[in-house]
């Protein structure tokens, strides 16, 4: 909603956490034994923490209150039933599968529904989505809408898929091999840019002809609801909750990690209307993550999930998060540095390719400037370009770069005041500064598949 006045947050902070820069020798030694990777850094060697929003998140007095309360029966408890009813009247769907956190989710439906040789239409995946569905011998297809590969372009809903790329793979692998097509609110991957209430309704338009399930990712759909109510046409005035609700009215199902939009340190949700798919998962849940009213969780997480769904819906609370945000996003913009406009919902993604020209993708560029980051002024982002997304070609083998080397700075909810995004504002800059001296990175060894998290790595 519009306020006519300056808003502060709408929390007073009544628990804090010491934290403290180490010195640039420190910092150097650090980072040298952490293989040039800011995954292998100690939380206690990093002065403000921007790897991820995702159960990192400072949670309410009620959250924790609700963790007091937790009832830890191994079946039945109290907060199997809270979380029932609060996915049931946020979200909408009847059937709940509890699991430890977002990447379960999909694993259990994805076990269901996806066979070998199947394709998965996208707006774009998670990484750890795009590899569980890589090993049950499926294939995800991006059909962002092209605008989500232009930085600079602005553009509402950069989330959205372009419904004649849709159509086409339909068209071209045939509507049986497609188990389902899965949208990512707001897409993560691609800058935390939303995805239209329209697009979303013609989607589901779409996959109605055919008879295709859709499912979303439902990890920042509080977000996204925020930029319907600011971008979309019909949306100023609906509170932020009705426009949460509506979104999953256009899917037949959600997996859903709660580490992000609801706040809690742990957890994650499958929610579904289909009953018989919800049996379908049932012995699987029981086999892989705890019985059914825990999913591997403690009932007292299942509290502070169910308790967070409910926050998440709070107008001013989502209005006040991106407005964070968006403040860094204008700092970083006065100094010349280069973001993906505009500022995605939980994270800000700058620009590594106009940032530093001059070192190759086969140098990671992104992942040079997170060390940077971090030797000028403690501050962890995470490079997300070459190092994590680079493919091998079906065909030839040859190595297939990503189309943009991004470092992305995820914010925390309820975690930083905006004195913290000052000096990273300020660190980034300096490093801009310089930006000329900075050199890329080579491996010294990686896994082969999700290699950024244990690559190590050395200066060129
Ligand atoms: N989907 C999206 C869009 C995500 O961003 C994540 C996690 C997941 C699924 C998996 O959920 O971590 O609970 O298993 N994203 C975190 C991040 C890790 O930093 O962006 P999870």
């Amino acid at each position: 909603m519009k306020k006519e006045q300056v808003m502060a947050e709408p929390f007073r902070i009544k628990v804090v956490e010491p934290i403290r820069l180490i010195s640039r020798e420190e910092r150097e030694r650090r980072i040298k034994e952490a293989g040039y990777n800011v995954f292998g850094l100690k939380s206690d060697d990093i002065y403000i923490d921007l790897l991820t929003d995702s159960g990192t998140a400072a949670m309410s007095d009620n959250q924790w209150a609700g963790i007091m309360l937790g009832d830890e029966s191994y079946a039945g408890c109290r907060g199997f039933r809270h979380l029932e009813e609060a996915v049931h009247d946020v979200l909408g769907f009847n059937y709940v599968v509890p699991v430890h956190q977002g990447r379960a989710a999909e694993r259990l439906l994805f076990q269901v529904m996806v066979k070998k040789g199947d394709v998965i239409p996208f707006n774009m995946p998670f990484d750890t989505t795009d590899a569980c569905i890589r090993s049950l011998g499926g294939k995800p297809v991006n059909c962002v809408a092209d605008v989500a590969y232009e930085p600079q372009a602005i553009h509402p809903f950069k989330g959205n898929i372009d419904l004649v790329k849709l159509r086409a793979l339909i068209t071209e692998v045939g509507a049986q091999k497609i188990p389902f097509i899965m949208l990512t609110i707001t897409n993560n991957a691609g800058g935390g840019q939303p995805v239209a209430m329209s697009n979303l309704k013609e989607v589901k338009e779409v996959a109605s002809e055919y008879e295709i399930p859709v499912f979303i990712d439902a990890a920042r759909c509080a977000e996204n609801a925020y930029f319907i109510q600011q971008r979309e046409e019909g949306y100023q005035d609906r509170a932020l909750a009705e426009i949460i609700k509506e979104q999953f009215s256009y899917s037949d199902g959600c997996t859903f990690s709660c580490k992000k939009d609801p706040m809690a340190n742990i957890g994650g949700l499958i929610g579904l209307n289909n009953e018989e798919l919800y049996r379908k998962i049932l012995p699987l849940l029981i086999a892989q993550e705890g019985f059914i009213t825990y999913g591997g969780l403690a009932g007292r997480d299942l509290e502070a999930v169910a308790r967070g769904l409910r926050e998440m819906t709070d107008d001013d609370l989502i209005a006040s998060r991106i407005r964070q945000v968006e403040y860094l996003g204008e700092l970083l913009v006065d100094s010349g540095i280069q973001i993906i406009q505009p500022v995605g919902g939980h994270a800000l993604f700058v620009d590594v390719a106009s940032f530093l020209p001059h070192i190759p993708q086969s140098h990671f560029p992104a992942d040079a400037l997170a060390v940077e980051l971090y030797l000028e002024s403690g501050v962890r982002a995470v490079g997300l370009g070459a190092l994590a997304f680079s493919t091998p070609d079906e065909g030839t083998g040859e190595t297939i770069s990503p189309k943009m080397e991004l470092l992305r700075l995820a914010i925390p909810r309820r975690v930083y005041t905006d004195r913290h995004m000052d000096v990273v504002a300020e660190g980034l800059k300096r490093v801009y500064e310089r930006r000329n001296q900075i050199r890329g990175l080579r491996i010294v060894h990686a896994p082969p598949v999700l290699r950024h998290f244990l690559a190590r790595l050395e200066p060129v």
